[in-house]
């Protein structure tokens, strides 16, 4: 291509990539190829080279030309797929500006605690189960030989949502439906979420957690209670932390007893440093932890079992008191507030 056609060539090509809207192509569409355009006025200077040249001379012309109306048609659709060219003007990519952190999550102390509870029974073969988190009167209270107007109802204020439908006020619950649903042998855990009308303080929140567990074959026994219950709390705790059992009541199991293990401030003394009483403990140098016991007979009429041939056990605890114990923390309320200067210090 001749000198001048080159330039030109290079000029439209640099402009037209500096173009960011429609009008502003239109100028130079004017500009260069217009009637009074540069590269027409090339055209037109062709009458002025020698005639052996101009043949060769005009296609190099008339080929820029097409090749330009090409060019600056390819930007117009460039912009019209980039909404006003803005991204083409505006947007650059600024690699000095640091980079927005992505700040690493934390599972929080009562997954933590419900998670380590969880992994100690299923070591022992124990299988999960659920039920719904609004249950009705026969499944929480009935079934469990808790019967219209037993003061043991009272124990437990309930939240209900209609006359006979509640919010459950613990996990016990699922014991009758895997039950109802299953036969022996059994040996099932029943995590989840419980609700009492308490009012919110250092210890009560009326919404809570429990894991709830039986064991159901031939010839079940207190021992295996103890068993199971003792090699728990090592796990959960330490391997050669005392445990106790005291004689107790619920309605659904005979016997029934309260599991305690040794004060883990005092470390069962009873004392604190001062020599004034364990703060935690009360100076009983011992900790309530479980609730537990052979199910009853009644219930076992309930769900269809016979009880001359069957036996059982079954516990339940509160996960906030245990991750209470566990991590030294003082006040229930901590664990809903979602306040991150105290979940962040769980690993
Ligand atoms: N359901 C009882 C409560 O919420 C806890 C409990 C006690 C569960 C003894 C049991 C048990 O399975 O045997 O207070």
């Amino acid at each position: 291509m001749n000198e001048p056609a080159e330039n030109l060539r290079e000029e439209i090509l640099d402009r037209i990539g500096h173009c960011v809207s429609d009008t502003e192509l239109e100028q130079l569409r004017v500009e260069y190829l217009g009637r009074k355009g540069k590269l027409t006025g090339l055209l037109r200077g062709l009458k002025e080279a020698p005639p052996e040249k101009r043949p060769r001379l005009g296609e190099e012309l008339n080929q820029l030309r097409r090749f330009v109306e090409g060019r600056i048609e390819e930007r117009l659709k460039i912009l019209k797929e980039d909404k006003g060219g803005k991204a083409l003007s505006e947007e650059r990519t600024d690699i000095t500006l640091p980079g927005s952190r992505w700040e690493r999550g934390r599972i929080h102390p009562l997954s933590l605690t419900m998670d380590e509870i969880i992994d100690v029974f299923l070591g022992m073969g124990f299988e999960i189960a659920r039920g719904p988190d609004i249950e009705d009167d026969y499944h929480n209270f009935e079934a469990l030989n808790m019967p219209q107007d037993h003061p043991a109802r009272e124990m437990q204020d309930t939240f209900f949502v209609s006359d006979n439908r509640l919010l459950r006020t613990h996990t016990s619950p699922v014991q009758i439906r895997v039950m109802e649903r299953r036969k022996p042998p059994l040996r099932v855990i029943a995590p989840g979420t419980v609700y009492r009308h308490d009012e919110l303080d250092v210890t009560h929140s009326p919404m809570f957690h429990q894991v709830e567990g039986f064991m159901v074959d031939r010839a079940i026994s207190f021992s295996h209670l103890r068993g199971v219950l003792t090699h728990f709390l090592r796990q959960i705790f330490t391997q050669d932390i005392g445990v106790r059992f005291r004689p107790s009541f619920f309605p659904f199991t005979e016997p029934s007893a309260e599991v305690d293990i040794q004060c883990l401030v005092c470390g069962g003394k009873g004392l604190s440093q001062g020599a004034k009483s364990c703060r935690v403990c009360g100076g009983s140098g011992w900790l309530e932890i479980l609730g537990a016991g052979m199910i009853d007979p009644e219930v076992f009429r309930f769900v269809g079992y016979d009880p001359e041939k069957v036996s059982g056990f079954a516990f339940g605890m509160g996960v906030e008191r245990i991750a209470m114990l566990k991590f030294g923390i003082e006040d229930i309320r901590l664990f809903f507030q979602n306040d991150l200067r105290f979940l962040r210090q769980f690993p």
